[in-house]
């Protein structure tokens, strides 16, 4: 909701139909500040009424605190007044006609409206001739704009979309009709009038053919070039207002494409990362294992005299060097319980990573354990796992909480708790997990970072903001912490 008068509605439905569930037509509705009278024009039974209606509703609803039915990033100006004069007010008892009516309610309109007021008006200065009709619509809204109010008016008159494409401060807008199938669209276009395809829409409505072509021969007679004008204005724009959409399209397409090469080119750099940690990690444990067996055969020769069994011992180490890697790993005899063995804290390898970690949960028979490995909590195989007997029981230091759910298709919603850290541990936690979550192709994340002086929520936001990597991020829900956790969306 904005203070200033502009209306930015993407994609808005209108709720009346939307309960009925009908299949509705979303439509943009969007003009600028200095726009005071907006003009729809376009066929019968093509949606101008209810665009009225939706604009009404929206309003009134967006006052009242309601959610519209609108896509994100809609405007809508806070209206304090709403006046309406849609539908056919006559009442014998009332002693009012169909005009009289009519001008009953602009009386009252226009004795109180006042500046910022929405006024939607359906069909102005119909039920009389034509010419006089049009003339007293004509004042009538150069009136209100005079009064600084937002006017929304539906018409079939000409002279009304002249004075739309000739008057400052005013707007035509149509509704589409299709030409081909003879009917209307319901999509809604602005900066162009419409034409009200009466004829057409009568045949479609089954009026008898023959009252058809005679109403043809009749309307052909007249003098049109100046409505003719208006249908090639009208074409023309709407050309352009496909082009547009499809210019909008390949833009979206682009940026999206763009947005996944960046993440592809981000995940293969961690998973890279991740693979040459891993292999590190292996070589570490390869490195320690040989020292130890080194250590065990130098203390079994310590003070032997024995040639030949030193001999053996210097051949045993340099054979050695040549052992495959991976197989130390597997070897590595402290190594040896089964996961089925551990419980919850006891210290773990992993295998398959030849990585350390703690076992964060019990084994009872799962297939999957979460183990913290370092800053970062992660789902592994439970095959892969081996215990330690001389370290089993033995807790290690828990310094952070970082959570990255592996398996797609789990409810669970993976999260990194930041608080207590200085910006720079933040940042390099928050990094880490941004990238695990990349890597494990997980949808939505959640960062905790707390209210506090609001430095770490703006750290990250601004990294999220800058690096480009996730679709979207925001505030999180109430029971998901506020505003003091970043949900982000891949
Ligand atoms: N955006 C939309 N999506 C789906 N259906 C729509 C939409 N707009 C209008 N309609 C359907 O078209 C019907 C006629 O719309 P509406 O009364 O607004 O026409 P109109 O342009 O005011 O016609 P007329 O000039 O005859 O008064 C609606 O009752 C509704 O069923
Ligand atoms: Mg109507």
């Amino acid at each position: 909701m904005n203070r200033d008068s502009v209306v930015d509605l993407k994609e808005a439905r209108n709720p009346e139909l939307v309960l009925d569930g009908e299949n509705v037509v979303p439509n943009d509705i969007e003009w600028d500040g200095y726009i005071k009278v907006v003009i729809i024009s376009g066929p019968n039974t093509g949606g101008k009424t209810v665009t009225l209606k939706t604009l009404g509703l929206l309003a009134l609803m967006a006052r009242a605190g309601l959610y519209l039915p609108v896509k994100e990033h809609s405007r809508i100006p806070f209206f304090p007044k709403v006046y309406s004069d849609i539908g056919d007010d006559q009442n014998i008892q009332l002693k009012l006609s169909t005009f009289s009516a009519h001008l009953k309610k602009i009386v009252h309109i226009l004795n109180h409206v006042d500046a910022g007021s929405l006024v939607l008006l359906d069909e102005l200065g119909i039920a009389t001739d034509p010419q006089e009709g049009a003339a007293l619509a004509e004042a009538i809204l150069l009136n209100l704009k005079n009064k600084d109010v937002m006017t929304l008016v539906s018409t079939h008159y000409f002279s009304l979309k002249v004075l739309a494409q000739t008057q400052e401060g005013f707007l035509n807008a149509c509704t589409e009709f299709d030409l081909d199938t003879l009917s209307p669209t319901y999509r809604l276009i602005f900066g162009a009038p419409g034409q009200s395809a009466a004829l057409d829409t009568a045949e479609r409505l089954g009026l008898d053919k023959s009252i058809i072509e005679q109403a043809r021969g009749l309307y052909q007679t007249k003098d049109n070039r100046a409505e003719d004008l208006l249908k090639d204005l009208t074409r023309q724009r709407l050309e352009l207002s496909r082009d547009k959409e499809e210019i909008k399209l390949e833009k979206e397409t682009t940026e999206a494409m763009a947005r996944e090469q960046r993440i592809l080119t981000h995940r293969m750099r961690e998973e890279e990362k991740d693979f040459q940690k891993s292999k590190n990690k292996k070589l570490q444990l390869e490195v320690r294992a040989g020292k130890a067996e080194i250590q065990k055969m130098i203390q079994e020769i310590k003070g032997e005299k024995n040639l030949p069994k030193i001999r053996k011992v210097e051949r045993q180490i340099n054979s050695l060097s040549q052992v495959p890697l991976s197989s130390k790993v597997e070897d590595a005899k402290e190594w040896s319980l089964p996961v089925e063995e551990l419980k919850s804290g006891d210290p773990v390898l992993i295998m398959n990573l030849g990585a350390y970690g703690t076992l964060l949960e019990s084994p009872e028979g799962k297939k999957k354990l979460r183990v913290q490995m370092g800053n970062i909590n992660t789902v592994v195989d439970a095959r892969s796992l081996r215990g330690n007997p001389q370290q089993k029981g033995k807790k290690s230091e828990k310094k952070f909480s970082m959570n990255v759910q592996a398996e797609s298709g789990n409810d669970s919603v993976a999260s990194c708790d930041l608080r207590g850290m200085n910006s720079e541990e933040a940042g390099e936690v928050m990094e880490a997990f941004i990238s695990r979550a990349i890597v494990q192709k997980a949808q939505r994340v959640l960062i905790i970072h707390g209210h506090g002086m609001g430095k770490i929520k703006s750290l990250v936001r601004s990294y999220l903001e800058k690096s480009g990597l996730c679709k979207q991020f925001m505030a999180g829900a109430r029971h998901e912490g506020g505003d003091g956790v970043t949900v982000v969306e891949f």
